[in-house]
């Protein structure tokens, strides 16, 4: 039995956002092919997210170090990690978010923040950062209005690249990707780009 962690990073119901239409499509089909599964979902949208401020930074910091946190260091500190525990348990991880402004919704950056700590996802060594939790499987489900995947946008992609890096940087190399991309661009192919990423996200979810 595995422990699969489901990360939606969009506020918005399925019937107005592509990511989460994949979201739940895959959800739908991982419960069906996985019944004996344990899964757990995180809306990042309606999580506890405090901003990684300077308080939980001392206060993780001084964790690390044995140091005595105040109230306000241990309580973010321990928001920060109750993500990570759940992340570090998690067998497989599915991540379902938006190109929004090239980049990540806000949520989702601090939530991978959280999970950014050296000791527990990678390591510092003398030949640079070495990942620590490349035993998972995950699955990113991505959708942007424009076409990145090639042509003269491809640069300014920083939604999927920049979620693929940072599991790269953890060592996690085992990454499957779903991407709808263009159906703002083509409103007339839309329906037809939508529903090709909608299978996808079925046929991935059932073999995942
Ligand atoms: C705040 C915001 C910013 C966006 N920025 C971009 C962008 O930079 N490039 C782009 O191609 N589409 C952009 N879009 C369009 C989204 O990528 C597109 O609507 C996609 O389907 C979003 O995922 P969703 O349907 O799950 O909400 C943006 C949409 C929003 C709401």
């Amino acid at each position: 039995m595995s422990n699969v962690l489901f990360i939606k990073a969009n506020g918005l119901p399925a019937e107005s956002s592509v990511s989460v239409t994949l979201y739940e499509t895959f959800l739908e089909s991982y419960k069906k092919n996985h019944p004996a599964d344990q899964v757990t979902e995180l809306n990042l949208f309606e999580a506890d997210l405090p901003y990684y401020d300077g308080v939980m930074m001392s206060g993780l910091h001084k964790e690390v170090a044995g140091e005595p946190l105040s109230a306000d260091e241990k309580r973010l500190a321990d928001i920060a990690n109750g993500y990570l525990d759940q992340f570090l348990k998690a067998d497989k991880v599915v991540m379902a978010f938006p190109l929004w402004n090239f980049s990540i919704p806000a949520q989702f950056l601090t939530y991978l923040f959280y999970l950014n700590q050296a000791g527990k996802t990678f390591k510092y060594t003398p030949e640079g950062p070495v990942g620590l939790v490349g035993d998972k499987k995950v699955a990113l489900l991505n959708a942007r209005g424009g076409i990145y995947s090639d042509g003269p946008m491809e640069s300014y992609e920083m939604s999927l690249n920049y979620v693929k890096n940072i599991l790269n940087h953890f060592g996690i190399t085992d990454v499957e990707t779903v991407v709808v991309e263009g159906h703002n661009a083509a409103p007339d192919q839309a329906q037809t780009i939508i529903e090709a990423g909608r299978k996808e996200a079925e046929l991935l979810a059932a073999k995942f």
